[in-house]
Order: C-alpha cells, then sequence, then structure tokens
C-alpha cells in the first residue's frame, strides 16, 4: 500500500482529498497545524471511509519537527494543501503569507530530499493568470504579476517546485485550482470559513440559512453578458480526484517532464447573477441580494481551457453546477444544526 502524506489534510480541499485517496486504496498520513481546521473532520473523514488517517498536528514552520517526520516515515508521495489563502488578509500581512506559504514549502521539499520521497503534488491557483488575454485559459497562458501576497506565494510557489525538481530526483505537478465550491455528497465534510465569508457561495448559503442579511454581488458593470463576473466553480470532489490522477502519474513514472502544470476546472464560466439563479433553482428559494461597487482586485472573467488534464490526467469534472450548490446547501443547513461544530 502506497502511503501518501496530506499537508492541511483537514482543511476544506484536504479533508476531500484523504477520503478520495483512501477510497482509492492509498494509505493517509495527515500533517495539520488546525489553525483554519477542526480536529472533528478527522472523525468525520473516518466515518465516511471507515477508516481512519493517521494524523500528525504540528505546525509546518518547525522545520525540525519536519524532518523528523520525514526521517520517521516511510512516504511514497506528497499532496502539499497546508497554506494560508485569505487574499484579502495576505494584502496586510504579507509576511504571514511568506512564512506560512513559502517557508513550510521549502521545508518539505528539502526534508523529501534528504529522504528520497520523490511524488510532489502542488496547490496552485489561476490566480497566476491573473486577468488572461484569451479565454478559456490554457496553461501556456502567461502568469501575470500577481495582485496579492497571496497571489504571489503560488507564482513563487511554483517556481520553488520546478527549479527544485530541476536538479533533484523530485518530480511535481501543480494544479492549478479554479473555483472550488460544494462539500461532499455525505455532508459530513465542507467548507468551514472563519467569521464573515469572503468567497461567493458560502456567503450565499449563510444568506439563504438567516446568517447573513443579503448577497453583496460586487458589480453589475463588468463587461460580460449581465454586468457580473465570471468564474469557472469545480465541485470540491472532482477537484480531489484530480490530485489522485496527478498522483497516480508521478507513482507510475508517467510524467512527460519532471515539472508539470495542469488547470483544474469545468471549462465553463458561470457569471454571479448565474449563479444566484442556479442556487434559487436547485434550492427552491429567493435569496436576497443587491448589487455594490466592484471589489478591488477582482477580474472580470476566468474559465479553464480543460483539454491537457483531460488529455494526459484522463481526468474531468463530472458533477454539475447543480451538485455543486446542493450539496453546498446540505452543507450549510448541517451545520446550522450545530451538531458539526466543536
Ligand atoms: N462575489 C460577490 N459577493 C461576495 C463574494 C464574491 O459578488 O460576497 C463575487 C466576486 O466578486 C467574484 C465571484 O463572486 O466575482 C467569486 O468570488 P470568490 O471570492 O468566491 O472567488 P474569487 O474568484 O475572487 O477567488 C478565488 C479563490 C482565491 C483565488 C482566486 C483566484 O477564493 O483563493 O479565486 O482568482 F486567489
Amino acid at each position: 500500500m502506497q502511503r501518501i502524506l496530506v499537508t492541511g489534510g483537514l482543511g476544506f480541499i484536504g479533508s476531500h482529498t484523504v477520503v478520495e485517496l483512501q477510497q482509492a486504496g492509498y494509505d493517509v498520513v495527515i500533517i495539520d497545524d488546525l489553525s483554519n481546521s477542526q480536529l472533528s473532520v478527522l472523525d468525520r473523514i473516518t466515518s465516511i471511509t471507515g477508516m481512519k488517517p493517521d494524523f500528525h498536528q504540528f505546525d509546518l514552520k518547525e522545520k525540525e519537527k519536519v524532518h523528523q517526520f520525514f526521517q520517521q516515515e516511510k512516504i511514497d508521495g506528497v499532496i502539499h494543501f497546508a497554506a494560508s489563502k485569505a487574499v484579502g488578509e495576505s494584502v496586510n500581512e504579507p509576511l504571514k503569507y511568506y512564512e506560512n506559504n513559502i517557508n513550510t514549502l521549502v521545508y518539505v521539499l528539502k526534508a523529501m530530499n534528504n529522504n528520497q520521497v520523490e511524488n510532489f503534488i502542488f496547490s496552485s491557483s489561476c490566480t497566476v493568470y491573473g486577468q488572461a488575454d484569451e479565454l478559456p485559459i490554457t496553461e501556456s497562458a502567461p502568469v501575470k504579476t500577481a495582485e496579492s501576497p497571496y497571489g504571489n506565494t503560488k507564482q513563487i510557489g511554483e517556481e520553488i517546485l520546478k527549479e527544485t525538481t530541476t536538479v533533484s530526483n523530485l518530480n511535481g505537478i501543480a494544479l492549478r485550482y479554479f473555483n472550488p465550491i460544494g462539500a461532499h455528497a455525505s455532508a459530513k465534510i465542507g467548507e468551514l470559513p472563519i467569521g464573515v465569508p469572503q468567497n461567493l457561495i458560502p456567503y450565499i448559503t449563510q444568506t439563504a440559512i438567516g446568517i447573513r442579511e443579503e448577497l453583496s454581488i460586487f458589480g453589475d458593470d463588468y463587461p460580460t453578458e449581465d454586468g457580473t463576473a465570471i468564474r469557472d466553480y469545480i465541485h470540491v470532489v472532482d477537484l480531489a480526484k484530480a490530485h489522485i490522477k496527478a498522483l497516480e502519474r508521478l507513482i507510475e513514472n508517467r510524467n512527460k517532464e519532471k515539472y508539470e502544470v495542469f488547470n483544474v476546472g469545468t471549462g465553463s464560466g458561470s457569471s454571479v447573477l448565474e449563479i444566484v439563479k442556479a442556487f434559487e433553482k436547485a434550492t427552491n428559494q429567493d435569496l436576497a441580494y443587491k448589487i455594490v461597487e466592484r471589489r478591488a482586485g477582482d477580474i472580470t472573467a476566468a474559465f479553464a481551457d480543460t483539454t491537457l488534464a483531460e488529455k494526459e490526467l484522463n481526468w474531468k469534472a463530472e458533477l454539475t453546477l447543480e451538485d455543486c450548490l446542493l450539496s453546498a446547501w446540505n452543507w450549510q443547513k448541517k451545520i446550522h444544526e450545530n451538531t458539526l461544530v466543536e
């Protein structure tokens, strides 16, 4: 059995990936510092899969612990989610983002090199493209100057990985996520935003359940059909599955380059208003919203060209926007019952 380390494995995308890994027959060990996740997620993963992943609670900034971990454990591959991810916060606390997202990446890669662990999957983001000149966005679109320290950590992270693979036995794949949403069909795991949600879907579900008064739609004067901004929303379970495909590619030595990049999206874009309408239809209720000013730093439109992932990873998003929105809504209702929050 292959043993896979998932850093940040109790977070939103991490937890869904742990479930898919276990169900695909991998032995999983998680490192998570619980800075933006809850220990109870471990039990919820276990209740979905019937298998309890090994769990180590520590901060990857503790370099010595990272080295000790890799010396003690026999690991076949690493999926590295652990990172800070709030765009706005990163503008106010850039050093926190460089320390949390860059130092930790360096420590993990160094420990992997020292212990002959060769397969690494990196969480990157479509944010590296900024506002792309052409849509849909292919992997060869230029990487634009980052809009935030968070975005910059993803660009720098990709470069660190690429440069490391050229001079070591490491093989790396960076997955550039578009907008991950939704929750597991069991409604046992999902997104747990702290405080006021910054992202669209949790804001919508919190509004629908009555925690927020109304959704503010950030701008209706974009050059799109209905004036609201367009994104490629991908179900977190589909995204999780893309990680398994990428990992298998490395484990089975099917990668064509030592460092590869794939877009992970659905290939089609939805406007904010389309999302609101789709949510209302899927859940059969009205959603209160108002139009406000554009949000600083937002781009007009982004959606993926997924040809490369389809061809090389044999992966394609399968779940629909309705699946995404209904699962997010079921998860919100479950959180509200207050049975899940510690
Ligand atoms: N939006 C609203 N109201 C809200 C929240 C969002 O109208 O309350 C709009 C945004 O303006 C945007 C769309 O909904 O047009 C999606 O916004 P999100 O915040 O959900 O997602 P973003 O596309 O802004 O951000 C996502 C990830 C980031 C990543 C970025 C890369 O959350 O981590 O994509 O483009 F950096």
